[in-house]
């Protein structure tokens, strides 16, 4: 994204383009890095970002606004390009607002960006997720047991879904999903006497029981509000070991999820993305965010894309049922 952004901008636009580091940190603190072609050599097999990331909202303090809006102008900006999810491009359209032209690019593994089809991360996150069923498969048939995988997805369960359905998962449990452990149970119940001595959970790291009493979490809140998930897996793998008596095993993918090498698809949509980011900066465009649909690339509201989540769609999770217990 970021090399497609500069090859463009500066070859083609002869545009000077530089990057702030950490997020909307380093734009607060002017933290700024020169990002000429020297810089974004070799990137495209990096996974993460060069500039690195932070969880940090310009709203939240008291001077945060005023501070991006002085780098804005110390730094001469003529358009800022925000890459993330709800969150990094949430402040994008707000910035708007207050008269910055912001263009936002969709970068989240979990999908969950309205307004695209897909956002880039994640492929790469649900071929990383399938990867390690396929090889969980491997202890659960030799071992006869039951296997719970954990993977992210706060809100939506497009991670879960999709890797359950490539992976051959028993059960999915997603966030839109409310569960009923009862019916988990009796699903492998009903395989284990079909004479299935395994099976595969795959379980949205925000998914919660049908009484909605059950949140795991530790407590930390980022500072866009967000609790620090990671753990319901444990959870059910409990419930199920204890009702069923199965040999029941948990394991929870978790950042293992948004790291490594990206796939090849999320490659080239980053790439399409970046060229048509620097276009819409170059077109003088400002509060709209790339997105892909009907597999072109667009340029969508900002705000239309962050104002709702996308969730999971129900005839895909219906879909999946066919293959569950
Ligand atoms: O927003 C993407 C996401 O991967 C969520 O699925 C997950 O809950 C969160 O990030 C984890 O964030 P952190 O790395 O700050 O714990």
């Amino acid at each position: 994204m970021i090399r497609a952004v500069v090859r463009k901008g500066v070859t083609e636009y002869g545009h000077t383009i530089v990057g702030f580091r950490h997020g909307w940190r380093g734009v607060i603190e002017g933290d700024v890095i020169d990002l000429d072609l020297d810089a974004v050599r070799g990137l495209l097999p990096r996974g993460g970002t060069i500039l690195g990331s932070s969880r940090t909202n310009p709203f939240n303090s008291d001077d945060g606004v005023a501070r991006v809006l002085a780098t804005v102008e110390s730094e001469h900006l003529d358009a800022l390009i925000a890459i993330g999810g709800e969150d990094t491009l949430g402040v994008a359209h707000r910035l708007g607002a207050e008269g910055v032209r912001l263009i936002g690019v969709p970068k989240t593994i979990d999908n969950d960006l309205s307004s695209t089809e897909v956002t880039f991360g994640f492929d790469t996150a649900v071929q990383t997720a399938t990867d390690a069923i396929d090889r969980l498969h491997t202890t659960a048939e030799s071992h006869d047991r039951v296997m719970v995988v954990e993977v992210m997805g706060r809100h939506a369960g497009w991670i879960a879904l999709h890797s359950g359905l490539a992976g051959g998962a028993d059960v999915i449990l997603i966030p839109e999903r409310p569960f009923d452990i009862d019916q988990v149970c009796d699903r492998l119940r009903h395989r284990s006497k079909r004479g299935e001595n395994f099976s595969i959970v795959v379980v949205a790291e925000g998914a919660v029981p049908a009484e909605g009493t059950m949140t795991v979490a530790n407590g930390a809140v980022d500072e866009f509000g967000h609790v620090q998930l990671g753990g319901v897996a444990n959870w059910v793998t409990d419930e199920i070991k204890s009702r069923t008596g199965f040999d029941t095993r948990v394991t929870i993918l978790g950042h293992v999820l948004r790291g490594g090498t990206p796939t090849a698809f999320d490659r080239v949509l980053a790439t399409r993305f970046g060229i048509a980011a620097i276009d819409a900066a170059h077109d003088g465009a400002g509060d709209e965010m790339v997105a892909l649909q009907c597999g072109q690339i667009v340029r969508v509201p900002l705000g239309d894309a962050v104002g709702t989540l996308k969730t999971v769609d129900p005839a895909l999770y219906e879909l999946a049922t066919t293959f569950f217990g």
